[in-house]
């Protein structure tokens, strides 16, 4: 078998039109145009590579953004200030504090700073607790992004064995919850892998669908996976690469070579799940704007 692949690019764009034509319509209306702070901390030079892609996709769907850079040596009860600044201006309809953040600064702290309204990462406690036991909230855009990839593709998820790894707060441990969910979710049967997991291949080799999560270039390779298997890859990992102009390429954490012999489908690195992430990010703000998730408050 040789893999179909799931391109996140044309879905992305899709989506983003989807997002700009409500963007139009909502300002037709005579509402402002949505509008999204990035708050950005130091100098991590894929933190604002990222968040150029989300400023240049904020302008594409019409909503207004603003990237605050600040230094890496702000103290966390600066960031707080700052962060309890736009929850009060009612001007600023998505925050988002662009992670990782120096490790000076507690990062649950910084969450919890962001109005929970605000919080279009889907980060927050409150959205976190309500998208756990099935309640509206700001979905967290990796895994929203993933759903909606498969959706696209009309590839089924009921009933089937999903595999992920990695259980990091931002994409492993909420793509779970989204996909075991039976109602309102995808219906799988879910497991989850990490760094304790014994004999990972035991867990990968019998996947549906495997999203890999783990920030480990080349983890998964075409001997630890069933053929016909989707297999979603969200890692980003740059390695360096001396014929290339930036001395680096980006990389997922699957041998694609292997994996996709096997595979029915697969995502591309880049242009699988990263921009997908993005369009999902327009998504929740335009949510946000109109007050859609918690309306009344
Ligand atoms: N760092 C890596 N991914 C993300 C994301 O989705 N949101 C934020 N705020 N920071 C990130």
């Amino acid at each position: 078998m040789s893999a179909s692949i799931l391109d996140g690019i044309k879905v992305a764009e899709k989506v983003r039109e989807l997002v700009a034509s409500d963007v139009s319509e909502w300002v037709q209306k005579g509402n402002r145009a949505p509008k999204l702070q990035v708050v950005l901390v130091g100098s991590n030079p894929a933190s604002h590579s990222y968040v150029n892609a989300k400023t240049k996709a904020c302008n594409e769907v019409g909503v207004e953004s603003d990237t605050l850079v600040l230094p890496d040596t702000i103290s966390h009860n600066e960031l707080e200030e700052v962060i309890y600044s736009y929850n009060a201006d009612i001007n600023t309809d998505g925050i988002l504090v662009q992670l990782p953040l120096p490790t000076h600064i507690p990062q649950l702290a910084a969450i919890e700073a962001i109005d929970h309204r605000k919080d279009v990462d889907g980060f927050h406690p409150m959205n976190v607790g309500r998208l756990t036991i099935g309640q509206p909230s700001f979905k967290p855009c990796p895994p929203a992004g993933i759903l909606e990839l498969l959706d696209y593709y009309s590839i089924p998820t009921k009933g089937k064995h999903a595999v992920v790894i990695g259980a990091s707060n931002i994409v492993g441990t909420p793509m779970s919850v989204l996909l075991s969910r039976e109602s309102g979710g995808a219906k799988s049967t879910v497991t989850i892998c990490h760094k304790f997991t014994r004999d990972i291949t035991r867990h990968t080799i019998d996947a549906d669908i495997l999203i890999v999560a783990a920030g480990s270039p080349g983890l998964i390779t075409g001997p630890m996976v069933k053929e016909g298997v989707v297999v979603i890859d969200v890692g980003i990992n740059r390695v360096a690469d001396h014929n290339r102009e930036k001395g680096y390429r980006l990389t997922g954490d699957c041998d694609f070579d292997s994996v996709s012999k096997k595979a029915s489908w697969i995502t591309p690195v880049p242009g699988g799940v990263g921009p997908m992430t993005v369009a999902m990010l327009m998504k929740n703000t335009l949510l946000a704007a109109k007050k859609s998730l918690y309306p009344g408050k």
